[in-house]
């Protein structure tokens, strides 16, 4: 079975393995007045991420989906309105934070294009109509098929939100493929926004964590929104070991997982049972418009499930298929035989 799901299904390196094993550990939940925990190696990996992202402090926290919520929860208080579009994983997975407990936040949707770009004049209507208190934005987009804010969208749409005292919030779940792709560096392509969350439990490999990014004044209340929310952790260091590792051994990696969603898209582009947009294949997915071929998005990845390779049926019409590092040439040419194999018979 070639399981192109998604590429939280990486698996941690024998570096990461043996660098948890060493781990130096100790107390993370007990803090000086900084924030500053007692696990040297809980602090090594936040002051990476940090110097990273170009920001003044960094949060470790067990998952994406806490690091964004505690981003929007520090952000904002309960009854503010938060300018999201409806298909950012901030808005569709990270729900406590819409719903009247823990986070009592307001979505204020904007617009996206149809490959999930957001519309700069839909954002400056919601900045100009509504008192916003956050706006957030996701590079490299999920549901968009992992396309990619250029830095100059980001800067654009970060001014406008200034203009108005509003903060940006990226969930940069997948900045690094963004920052590869665009050839910019990370800490550039991220320098106008006030906070980020990036994973290192995705294509970095890493088996736990995610990072939240911004000032030190925020990452100070942040860390309470975390013990708010359960997520601080005490001999983390054996974790934040693997992300250490992660961060200085498997970034520029990512660029072969890009190389392998383009492979697979090129020998699957010309079939006429199914949609896809190779502009959109920048990073390591592959969004499929099945349409087409008559069939719906559940039905074609069950097909496709029962010649050998899973997939993620993400709408009606859509199905995502994700590189990652235990995916190889030969699973990618394999599973574009089976995708045409399956092509054919609609
Ligand atoms: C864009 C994006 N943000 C956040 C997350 C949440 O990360 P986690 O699974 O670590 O909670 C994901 C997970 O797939 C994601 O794709």
């Amino acid at each position: 079975m070639i399981d192109l799901r998604s590429d939280t299904l990486t698996k941690p390196t024998e570096a990461m393995r043996k660098a948890m094993y060493a781990a130096e550990v100790g107390d993370a939940g007990r803090t000086d007045a900084a924030g500053r925990g007692e696990d040297p190696t809980v602090n090594r990996l936040e002051d990476l991420a940090a110097r990273l992202m170009g920001k003044e402090a960094a949060m470790f926290v067990p998952s994406g989906n806490m690091g964004n919520l505690a981003a929007l929860m520090t952000h904002c208080a309960a009854g503010q309105r938060v300018g999201v579009e409806k298909k950012l994983h901030v808005y569709h997975n990270e729900k406590a934070a819409f719903q009247a407990r823990p986070g009592g936040l307001i979505p204020e949707f904007f617009e996206t294009d149809d490959q999930s770009y957001p519309q700069f004049e839909s954002i400056k209507t919601i900045l100009n109509q509504k008192q916003i208190g956050l706006l957030c934005l996701e590079s490299t987009h999920n549901y968009g098929g992992g396309n990619c804010l250029t830095r100059e969208t980001i800067d654009s749409i970060c001014e406008l939100a200034k203009e108005k005292g509003v903060a940006v919030h990226l969930d940069g779940a997948r900045i690094h493929n963004a920052a590869l792709y665009l050839q910019t560096p990370v800490a550039e392509l991220v320098a106008a926004l006030d906070t980020v969350m990036f994973c290192l439990s995705k294509g970095l490999g890493a088996p736990v964590g995610s990072m939240l990014c911004g000032s030190d004044d925020f990452i100070l209340e942040a860390r309470k929104t975390r013990k708010f929310l359960g997520g601080t952790m005490r001999q983390a260091g054996i974790l934040a070991a693997a992300g250490i590792v992660a961060i200085e051994q498997q970034r520029d990696r990512l660029i072969e997982d890009h190389q392998h969603a383009r492979l697979l898209a090129e020998r699957i582009a010309d079939n006429r049972n199914i949609r896809l947009d190779m502009d959109s294949v920048q990073t390591n997915m592959v969004k499929l418009d099945v349409s087409p071929s008559g069939r719906d998005a559940q039905a074609f990845q069950e097909a496709l499930e029962s010649r050998g390779l899973k997939a993620n049926a993400v709408s009606d019409r859509f199905i995502r298929l994700v590189t990652y590092r235990e995916i190889g040439t030969d699973d990618i040419l394999r599973a574009a035989e089976i995708i045409n194999a399956c092509c054919r018979e609609f």
